[in-house]
């Protein structure tokens, strides 16, 4: 028998129903959950002080054995819940039995997810910080280089590739933002909550909670085994990180082709074709920009499975975890690619400034300069223009030109449109956007 409930299932059910292929990874955590349920249960005088022991020492056996690999998950269980269990009393016979006095699967596992949901959005931290570290010692280094910044797609007024950059990372550090919130909420533990009404055994949820590292007891118990909002507030969150991402993947493309050739990307993060010996394909980018829409669908498939539930527990929630699962992957996979890659990448600023050069980015600073001289904005719009309409830079057309053009300008309109200076009038932020990142980085 491979259940805990006893009967007997068709074959075809049994794959239906078995979750252990997505669950096993939380063993540690239904363990962990499972010697704090024990000693509660033995310190309120539920069990035995022998079985309570008897208990954890035959968990905390289970727990080294499966770390050091001498014990494996045997698969055929129904989930992970059921193997500790069935493996526990195998190995301490009745005290095992008695491990599940007043819990339900459906306590045990909606705080088996949030300690592992938990767990994992720690590790996440500590990608996202690897990622910003990155862009911020890159936006450090090249600061200063002039690129042009772009709406639609179209060379539009002057920036630097450390502001630039600085963009990036500020999205990102919204996101451990998103992710430190929905960390608060959900670190309150179901325990207790049983299969949906509580139970008539004098529990302490408080102990429970406390031993887990929650800050509490989730106080209604129909809501502590039906809730799985964060789940999808997790989803959410990684969502819009995934969208980040995809965002920077695509500048990464546009990048390193040769039609922009701002950057190259390093070695190891881009891959040759079978066939045209010159490529360097920016796979890597690609993927993380791929991988992002079936995070979205992870995040839609979640909210689906919770749509028009009744309370509390239902068979369905059982689809939330390979949905979590899937975005907690890959974007842990995605983060971990794009830090080193974004750390290798070899900017090239002459190039950037060669674009920057091209494409009247200093029209406005041209039609700004006329402002300042007592022109009205539309009037000088359009004189500026008119000029670009003419075709040549705006750095070389002669003041002849230029008073052709309106009798306003003088000589000074050049140091205006000079490409540096134009930056340099505009105060972009980069001391404090870079003390902003490394502050993130010190507190996080
Ligand atoms: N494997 C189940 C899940 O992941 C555990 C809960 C089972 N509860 C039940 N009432 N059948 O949701």
């Amino acid at each position: 028998m491979n259940n805990l409930w006893g009967g007997s299932i068709a074959e075809a059910a049994r794959a239906l129903n078995s979750s252990i292929g997505v669950d096993s990874r939380m063993w540690r955590e239904d363990i962990t959950g499972s010697m704090a349920h024990a000693a509660m249960l033995a310190e309120q005088g539920i069990i035995s002080k022998e079985d309570g022991a008897a208990i954890r020492e035959g968990l905390a056996g289970i727990l080294a054995d499966l770390e050091s690999g001498e014990l494996t998950i045997d698969m055929s269980a129904e989930d992970i819940h059921t193997f500790v269990e069935m493996e526990l009393t195998a190995r301490v016979g009745d005290a095992g039995k008695r491990l599940h006095t007043a819990r339900s699967r459906n306590d045990q596992v909606a705080t088996d997810l949030r300690l592992y949901t938990r767990g994992q959005i720690d590790a996440l931290f500590g990608l996202i910080r690897e990622a910003v570290k990155a862009i911020h010692d890159k936006a450090a280094e090249y600061r200063d280089a002039v690129m042009p910044g772009y709406t639609h797609l179209q060379r539009a007024q002057p920036v630097t590739f450390g502001h630039y950059l600085c963009a990036w990372a500020m999205m990102l550090a919204r996101d451990a933002g998103r992710l430190t919130d929905a960390r608060k909420r959900l670190n309150q533990s179901p325990l207790g909550a049983c299969a949906l009404a509580g139970t008539t055994f004098p529990i302490d949820r408080e102990m429970t909670a406390a031993a887990l590292g929650f800050d509490g007891p989730v106080l209604n118990s129909l809501d502590a085994v039906s809730d799985r909002d964060f789940c999808v507030e997790v989803l959410s969150a990684l969502s819009l990180l995934m969208a980040h991402l995809s965002r920077m993947a695509e500048e990464l493309v546009l990048w390193s082709s040769l039609e922009f050739g701002f950057v190259t990307l390093p070695e190891g993060f881009v891959t040759g074709s079978s066939i045209m010996p010159q490529k360097k394909n920016p796979d890597m980018a690609e993927l993380i920009r791929g991988k992002t829409g079936r995070v979205y669908g992870d995040l839609v498939g979640m909210l689906t499975v919770l749509k028009g539930l009744p309370l509390a527990y239902n068979k369905d929630m059982q689809e939330d975890k390979q949905a979590l699962f899937d975005a907690l992957d890959t974007a842990k996979l995605c983060l971990s690619v794009l830090a080193p890659m974004v750390e290798g990448m070899q900017p090239h600023p002459e190039a950037m400034r060669k674009a920057a050069g091209a494409g009247f980015i200093n029209a406005t600073d041209c039609a700004d300069w006329l402002v300042e001289h007592a022109v009205p904005f539309r009037e000088a719009y359009a004189i500026a223009a008119g000029l670009v309409h003419q075709g040549k830079p705006l750095e070389e057309l002669t003041l002849e030109e230029y008073k052709a053009a309106c009798p306003v300008f003088d000589e000074s309109v050049y140091a205006a449109v000079d490409l540096d200076a134009c930056v340099k009038r505009r105060h972009l932020p980069l001391d404090e956007e870079l003390a902003y990142l490394k502050r993130f980085l010190k507190e996080n």
